[in-house]
Protein backbone atom coordinates (compact mmCIF):
# COMPACT_ATOMS: atom_id res chain seq x y z
CA UNK A 1 0.00 0.00 0.00
CA UNK A 2 3.14 2.55 -0.06
CA UNK A 3 4.36 5.08 -2.98
CA UNK A 4 7.16 7.14 -2.67
CA UNK A 5 3.82 9.89 -2.96
CA UNK A 6 3.15 9.00 0.78
CA UNK A 7 5.09 9.92 3.47
CA UNK A 8 5.13 6.79 5.54
CA UNK A 9 6.49 8.32 8.79
CA UNK A 10 4.36 10.26 10.78
CA UNK A 11 6.32 13.81 11.96
CA UNK A 12 6.81 14.28 15.45
CA UNK A 13 3.46 16.77 16.46
CA UNK A 14 6.11 19.80 16.69
CA UNK A 15 7.68 18.94 13.57
CA UNK A 16 4.31 19.07 11.59
CA UNK A 17 2.96 22.03 13.24
CA UNK A 18 6.33 24.19 12.21
CA UNK A 19 6.21 22.58 8.86
CA UNK A 20 2.36 23.78 8.34
CA UNK A 21 3.32 27.54 9.88
CA UNK A 22 6.03 27.50 7.08
CA UNK A 23 4.03 26.75 4.02
CA UNK A 24 1.76 28.91 2.05
CA UNK A 25 -0.93 27.79 3.82
CA UNK A 26 -0.36 28.37 6.93
CA UNK A 27 1.46 31.50 6.56
CA UNK A 28 -1.90 33.04 4.38
CA UNK A 29 -4.16 31.88 7.04
CA UNK A 30 -2.67 32.66 10.22
CA UNK A 31 -1.74 36.59 8.57
CA UNK A 32 -5.16 36.37 8.06
CA UNK A 33 -5.70 35.87 11.72
CA UNK A 34 -3.48 38.18 12.79
CA UNK A 35 -5.25 40.92 10.50
CA UNK A 36 -8.80 40.14 12.40
CA UNK A 37 -7.16 40.26 15.97
CA UNK A 38 -6.16 43.59 15.47
CA UNK A 39 -3.78 43.68 18.15
CA UNK A 40 -2.87 47.43 19.80
CA UNK A 41 0.19 48.42 21.60
CA UNK A 42 0.10 47.59 24.84
CA UNK A 43 -2.79 45.24 24.87
CA UNK A 44 -3.09 41.60 26.99
CA UNK A 45 -3.22 38.96 23.97
CA UNK A 46 -3.82 35.11 24.60
CA UNK A 47 -2.81 32.59 22.72
CA UNK A 48 -4.73 29.51 23.63
CA UNK A 49 -3.62 26.25 22.47
CA UNK A 50 0.17 27.77 21.85
CA UNK A 51 1.74 24.88 20.64
CA UNK A 52 5.33 25.04 20.65
CA UNK A 53 4.53 28.98 19.96
CA UNK A 54 4.55 29.34 16.24
CA UNK A 55 2.53 32.43 16.50
CA UNK A 56 3.76 33.98 20.07
CA UNK A 57 6.77 36.21 18.21
CA UNK A 58 3.93 38.02 15.89
CA UNK A 59 1.80 38.66 18.58
CA UNK A 60 4.50 40.08 20.84
CA UNK A 61 5.11 42.39 17.89
CA UNK A 62 1.65 43.52 17.37
CA UNK A 63 1.30 44.41 21.05
CA UNK A 64 4.95 45.62 21.40
CA UNK A 65 6.84 45.95 24.53
CA UNK A 66 4.07 47.34 26.53
CA UNK A 67 2.11 44.61 26.24
CA UNK A 68 1.22 41.25 27.21
CA UNK A 69 0.99 38.10 25.67
CA UNK A 70 0.33 35.13 27.26
CA UNK A 71 0.75 31.60 25.56
CA UNK A 72 -1.20 28.44 27.64
CA UNK A 73 -1.06 24.96 26.35
CA UNK A 74 -1.58 21.56 28.68
CA UNK A 75 1.35 19.51 26.64
CA UNK A 76 4.42 19.89 29.16
CA UNK A 77 6.54 19.21 25.77
CA UNK A 78 4.57 21.90 23.75
CA UNK A 79 4.81 24.43 26.75
CA UNK A 80 9.02 23.80 26.89
CA UNK A 81 9.25 24.20 23.22
CA UNK A 82 7.29 28.00 23.08
CA UNK A 83 9.32 28.91 26.01
CA UNK A 84 12.63 28.27 24.53
CA UNK A 85 11.48 30.18 21.08
CA UNK A 86 10.34 33.17 23.13
CA UNK A 87 13.38 33.22 25.51
CA UNK A 88 14.30 36.26 23.91
CA UNK A 89 10.51 38.08 24.30
CA UNK A 90 10.06 39.33 27.88
CA UNK A 91 6.64 39.92 26.79
CA UNK A 92 5.57 36.60 26.25
CA UNK A 93 4.97 34.21 29.01
CA UNK A 94 4.01 30.71 28.60
CA UNK A 95 2.35 28.49 31.24
CA UNK A 96 0.94 25.28 31.27
CA UNK A 97 -3.05 25.28 31.34
CA UNK A 98 -6.21 24.16 29.84
CA UNK A 99 -8.30 26.10 27.71
CA UNK A 100 -11.62 24.68 29.73
CA UNK A 101 -9.83 26.66 33.14
CA UNK A 102 -7.66 29.36 32.94
CA UNK A 103 -5.74 30.09 35.41
CA UNK A 104 -6.47 33.97 34.88
CA UNK A 105 -8.98 36.81 36.83
CA UNK A 106 -12.24 38.04 34.75
CA UNK A 107 -12.08 40.55 32.34
CA UNK A 108 -8.08 40.87 32.51
CA UNK A 109 -7.11 39.91 28.40
CA UNK A 110 -7.79 42.43 25.65
CA UNK A 111 -7.57 39.90 22.53
CA UNK A 112 -7.18 35.89 22.50
CA UNK A 113 -6.68 33.51 19.35
CA UNK A 114 -7.40 29.67 19.34
CA UNK A 115 -5.57 28.21 16.12
CA UNK A 116 -6.91 24.54 15.41
CA UNK A 117 -7.47 23.77 19.32
CA UNK A 118 -11.26 23.79 19.94
CA UNK A 119 -11.15 20.54 17.55
CA UNK A 120 -9.22 18.70 20.24
CA UNK A 121 -10.66 19.90 23.23
CA UNK A 122 -13.25 17.64 25.58
CA UNK A 123 -16.09 20.46 25.48
CA UNK A 124 -15.83 23.87 23.20
CA UNK A 125 -18.79 25.17 24.23
CA UNK A 126 -17.29 25.42 27.92
CA UNK A 127 -13.61 26.73 26.47
CA UNK A 128 -15.46 29.43 24.71
CA UNK A 129 -17.04 30.32 28.08
CA UNK A 130 -13.98 30.71 29.66
CA UNK A 131 -12.27 32.79 27.16
CA UNK A 132 -15.43 35.17 26.66
CA UNK A 133 -14.92 35.12 30.91
CA UNK A 134 -11.36 36.24 30.90
CA UNK A 135 -12.08 38.79 28.23
CA UNK A 136 -12.80 42.68 28.81
CA UNK A 137 -15.71 43.81 27.23
CA UNK A 138 -15.24 44.80 23.32
CA UNK A 139 -12.27 42.38 23.64
CA UNK A 140 -11.76 40.32 20.50
CA UNK A 141 -11.64 36.55 19.82
CA UNK A 142 -10.33 34.90 16.73
CA UNK A 143 -10.63 30.84 15.97
CA UNK A 144 -9.21 29.15 13.03
CA UNK A 145 -10.50 25.44 12.75
CA UNK A 146 -11.20 22.87 9.87
CA UNK A 147 -14.32 21.75 9.25
CA UNK A 148 -13.59 17.94 8.61
CA UNK A 149 -16.64 17.05 6.95
CA UNK A 150 -16.01 19.76 4.15
CA UNK A 151 -13.02 16.99 3.22
CA UNK A 152 -13.61 15.96 -0.36
CA UNK A 153 -10.99 13.92 -2.48
CA UNK A 154 -11.31 13.74 -6.28
CA UNK A 155 -11.71 9.99 -7.25
CA UNK A 156 -13.72 8.19 -10.02
CA UNK A 157 -15.91 5.92 -6.66
CA UNK A 158 -17.52 8.47 -4.89
CA UNK A 159 -17.97 6.03 -2.20
CA UNK A 160 -14.70 5.60 -1.42
CA UNK A 161 -14.27 9.60 -0.95
CA UNK A 162 -17.24 9.35 1.38
CA UNK A 163 -15.93 6.71 2.99
CA UNK A 164 -12.72 7.95 3.79
CA UNK A 165 -14.29 11.75 4.93
CA UNK A 166 -16.26 9.90 7.30
CA UNK A 167 -13.64 8.04 8.60
CA UNK A 168 -11.56 11.14 9.18
CA UNK A 169 -14.72 12.70 10.39
CA UNK A 170 -15.96 9.82 12.92
CA UNK A 171 -12.75 8.20 14.18
CA UNK A 172 -9.84 11.22 13.59
CA UNK A 173 -10.56 14.52 14.82
CA UNK A 174 -12.46 15.00 18.10
CA UNK A 175 -14.46 17.70 17.15
CA UNK A 176 -14.52 17.07 13.13
CA UNK A 177 -17.37 19.31 12.86
CA UNK A 178 -15.87 22.30 14.79
CA UNK A 179 -15.81 24.73 12.21
CA UNK A 180 -19.44 25.41 11.08
CA UNK A 181 -20.31 25.10 14.75
CA UNK A 182 -17.97 28.60 16.27
CA UNK A 183 -20.64 30.69 15.41
CA UNK A 184 -23.20 29.18 16.94
CA UNK A 185 -21.16 28.04 20.05
CA UNK A 186 -19.76 31.59 20.44
CA UNK A 187 -22.81 32.96 20.76
CA UNK A 188 -23.82 30.52 22.70
CA UNK A 189 -20.88 31.74 25.18
CA UNK A 190 -22.07 34.91 25.03
CA UNK A 191 -20.26 36.28 22.09
CA UNK A 192 -21.32 38.82 19.07
CA UNK A 193 -20.05 37.26 16.21
CA UNK A 194 -19.30 40.18 13.39
CA UNK A 195 -17.65 38.03 10.54
CA UNK A 196 -17.52 34.43 9.62
CA UNK A 197 -14.40 33.94 7.14
CA UNK A 198 -14.42 30.48 4.52
CA UNK A 199 -11.23 29.93 3.81
CA UNK A 200 -11.06 26.78 1.23
CA UNK A 201 -7.92 25.02 0.58
CA UNK A 202 -7.41 23.22 -2.76
CA UNK A 203 -4.34 20.54 -3.18
CA UNK A 204 -3.66 19.84 -6.29
CA UNK A 205 -0.09 18.16 -5.48
CA UNK A 206 -0.80 14.84 -3.81
CA UNK A 207 2.31 15.38 -2.17
CA UNK A 208 1.30 18.43 -0.08
CA UNK A 209 -1.46 17.25 0.59
CA UNK A 210 0.01 14.15 2.22
CA UNK A 211 1.76 16.81 4.43
CA UNK A 212 -1.14 17.83 5.73
CA UNK A 213 -3.88 15.13 5.46
CA UNK A 214 -1.49 12.29 6.20
CA UNK A 215 -3.20 9.97 3.28
CA UNK A 216 -1.40 6.88 3.36
CA UNK A 217 -1.56 6.85 7.04
CA UNK A 218 -5.08 7.60 7.75
CA UNK A 219 -6.30 4.92 5.10
CA UNK A 220 -4.33 2.42 6.99
CA UNK A 221 -6.04 3.67 10.02
CA UNK A 222 -9.74 3.54 7.99
CA UNK A 223 -8.80 -0.09 6.72
CA UNK A 224 -8.30 -1.12 10.88
CA UNK A 225 -11.58 0.41 11.26
CA UNK A 226 -13.64 -0.99 8.74
CA UNK A 227 -14.28 2.22 6.24
CA UNK A 228 -11.78 0.22 3.41
CA UNK A 229 -11.28 -3.35 2.81
CA UNK A 230 -7.71 -3.87 1.34
CA UNK A 231 -8.92 -3.57 -1.94
CA UNK A 232 -10.24 -0.71 -1.72
CA UNK A 233 -7.56 1.09 -0.05
CA UNK A 234 -5.23 0.02 -2.62
CA UNK A 235 -7.62 1.43 -5.36
CA UNK A 236 -8.21 4.58 -3.55
CA UNK A 237 -4.12 4.69 -3.13
CA UNK A 238 -3.49 3.96 -6.94
CA UNK A 239 -5.73 6.74 -8.38
CA UNK A 240 -4.53 9.55 -5.54
CA UNK A 241 -0.63 9.10 -6.70
CA UNK A 242 -1.87 8.86 -10.96
CA UNK A 243 -3.10 12.19 -10.85
CA UNK A 244 -4.43 14.90 -12.02
CA UNK A 245 -5.07 14.98 -7.90
CA UNK A 246 -7.10 17.55 -6.15
CA UNK A 247 -8.51 17.61 -2.13
CA UNK A 248 -10.16 20.33 -0.71
CA UNK A 249 -11.43 21.56 2.66
CA UNK A 250 -12.73 24.21 4.24
CA UNK A 251 -11.16 26.40 7.25
CA UNK A 252 -13.30 28.87 9.37
CA UNK A 253 -11.97 31.78 10.73
CA UNK A 254 -14.02 33.78 13.13
CA UNK A 255 -14.37 36.38 15.12
CA UNK A 256 -15.96 36.63 18.16
CA UNK A 257 -16.56 40.12 20.42
CA UNK A 258 -17.33 39.87 23.89
C1 LIG B 1 -3.02 21.56 16.27
S1 LIG B 1 -2.09 22.17 17.64
C2 LIG B 1 -2.04 23.90 17.22
C3 LIG B 1 -0.93 24.64 17.92
C4 LIG B 1 -0.81 26.12 17.56
N1 LIG B 1 -2.03 26.84 17.85
C5 LIG B 1 -0.43 26.31 16.11
O1 LIG B 1 -1.22 26.86 15.35
O2 LIG B 1 0.67 25.89 15.74
C6 LIG B 1 -3.24 22.11 18.99
C7 LIG B 1 -2.62 22.50 20.32
O3 LIG B 1 -3.68 22.63 21.27
C8 LIG B 1 -3.25 22.09 22.50
N2 LIG B 1 -4.45 21.73 23.26
C9 LIG B 1 -5.35 20.77 22.97
N3 LIG B 1 -6.32 20.73 23.91
C10 LIG B 1 -6.02 21.70 24.82
C11 LIG B 1 -6.64 22.14 26.02
N4 LIG B 1 -7.74 21.55 26.48
N5 LIG B 1 -6.08 23.16 26.69
C12 LIG B 1 -4.94 23.74 26.22
N6 LIG B 1 -4.29 23.35 25.10
C13 LIG B 1 -4.83 22.34 24.40
C14 LIG B 1 -2.39 20.91 22.10
O4 LIG B 1 -1.52 20.49 23.13
C15 LIG B 1 -1.65 21.46 20.89
O5 LIG B 1 -0.44 22.08 21.24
Amino acid sequence: MTSPSFETAKPDQISYLDRLAASDLGRSYKQRMLDELAVRAGQTVLDLGCGPGTDLGALAEATTATGAVLGFDRDQAMVDAARARTADQPVVDVRLGDIHNLALPDQSADRARTDRVLQHVTDPGLALAEIRRVLRPGGRLVMGEPDWETLTVDHPDGALTHAYTRHVADEVVRNAGIGRQLARLATGAGFAVPAVIPLTSVFRDVRVADQVLGLERTTRRAVTAGYFTEEAAERWLAHLTQGPFLAAVTFYLVVAEA
